[in-house]
């Protein structure tokens, strides 16, 4: 029997020479840690990020302090931690007092978010979809006329826990919603770490249907394993904005076990073994996990923040 040979598809064809990536860890990741890390702990967390080469972090949440109380310093932070030239701090924001406060600290960019599912919605806004929707079309025009750029976020877009599979039809019509409003950009959660490949080609090639690229990033919890899948298949399809946490620390607290997105160690090792270009510099990012496992005190699950960094071509 002869075996005829095909040529192998190029799957990489569409995907970017270059990715945006949108730190998380000072936010997802400190708000799901038992204990409330002190100020100049935070700090010394954001300035190695920087360091690192990060130009998007999310520091804080102006929520309220009774439902997150490990953010409740987020105004001392925003304030006195400004970003050096080219770097930009974001701060989640839920409602007008939010955005009072985040406006009281100059801070340049904040982010809205909310549920694609009903219950998580409920149980992490204390509020419905729809009732959200409306607060937000009350605070994020008055923010950009102020000057602040939104980012928007939709949560359980790959499954909820409360309500199981998510249809991609209701996360599109969020943020469709979101960016109506006024959101530069929409990152889409799998907030419980349960998205798997082919289910993450469906939802991208779903919205990239109604919208460019660049409207929305992948925010990827790695609860089981399946962030940097996720994350390929996005790259392979296009996408170049994507969320991580460094030591791949975090989870939501709504979110019964919600374990970190994806650490950003793992995520510039395997951009730069693919020569994607991350702007982060591997080793100072591994210094910046080191910190973070020191200022929150216990060790941190990220997989390169373990093993090291492996020199893929030799110098
Ligand atoms: P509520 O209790 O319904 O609020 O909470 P309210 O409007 O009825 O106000 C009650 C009290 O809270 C009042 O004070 C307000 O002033 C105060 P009182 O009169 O009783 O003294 N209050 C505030 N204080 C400070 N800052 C505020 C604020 N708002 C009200 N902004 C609320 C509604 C939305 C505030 C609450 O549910 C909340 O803070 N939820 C946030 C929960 C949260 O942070 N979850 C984690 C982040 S989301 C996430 O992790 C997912 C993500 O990573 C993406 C993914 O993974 O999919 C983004
Ligand atoms: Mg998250």
């Amino acid at each position: 029997m002869t075996t005829e040979r095909r040529p192998l598809p190029d799957l990489f064809a569409c995907s970017p020479d270059r990715v945006s990536i949108y730190e998380v860890s000072p936010r997802d990741g400190l708000q799901n840690e038992s204990v409330v890390i002190p100020l100049h702990g935070k700090r010394r967390l954001i300035d190695a990020l920087v360091a690192a080469g990060l130009r998007r972090i999310e520091i804080t949440s102006f929520v309220s302090p009774k439902w997150v109380p490990q953010l409740a310093d987020a105004e001392e932070l925003a304030r006195d931690t400004k970003p050096p030239e080219g770097v930009t701090f974001s701060a989640l924001c839920p409602n007008s007092k939010g955005l009072e406060r985040a406006l009281a600290t100059g801070l340049g960019e904040i982010a809205v978010f909310m549920s694609a599912s009903e219950t998580h919605n409920q149980k992490n806004v204390n509020k419905s979809i729809d009732r959200t929707l409306g607060v937000f079309s009350e605070i994020v025009p008055p923010a950009i006329e102020a000057g602040l750029k939104v980012r928007g976020y939709v949560s359980t877009v790959w499954g909820c826990p409360y309500e199981g599979p998510v249809s991609p039809e209701a996360s599109l019509r969020i943020a469709k919603k979101l960016i109506e409003l006024g959101c530069y950009q929409i990152s889409l959660g799998d907030t419980i770490g349960v998205g798997t490949p082919r289910q993450t080609r469906d939802i991208v090639q779903r919205f990239l249907g109604e919208m460019p690229v660049e409207r929305f990033a992948l925010h990827m919890h790695d609860t089981r394993g399946t962030a940097l899948a996720n994350v390929l298949v996005g790259l392979e399809l296009g996408v170049r904005d994507f969320d991580a946490s460094v030591g791949g620390v975090g989870g939501c607290p709504y979110a019964p076990g919600a374990a970190g997105n994806v650490a950003t160690e793992d995520l510039v090792f395997m951009m730069q073994g693919m020569g994607v270009e991350t702007g982060v510099d591997l080793d100072k990012l591994i210094e910046a996990g080191n910190v973070a496992e020191q200022v929150i005190g216990r060790p941190l699950p990220g997989k390169v923040h373990k093993s090291g960094a492996f020199k893929l071509r030799p110098a």
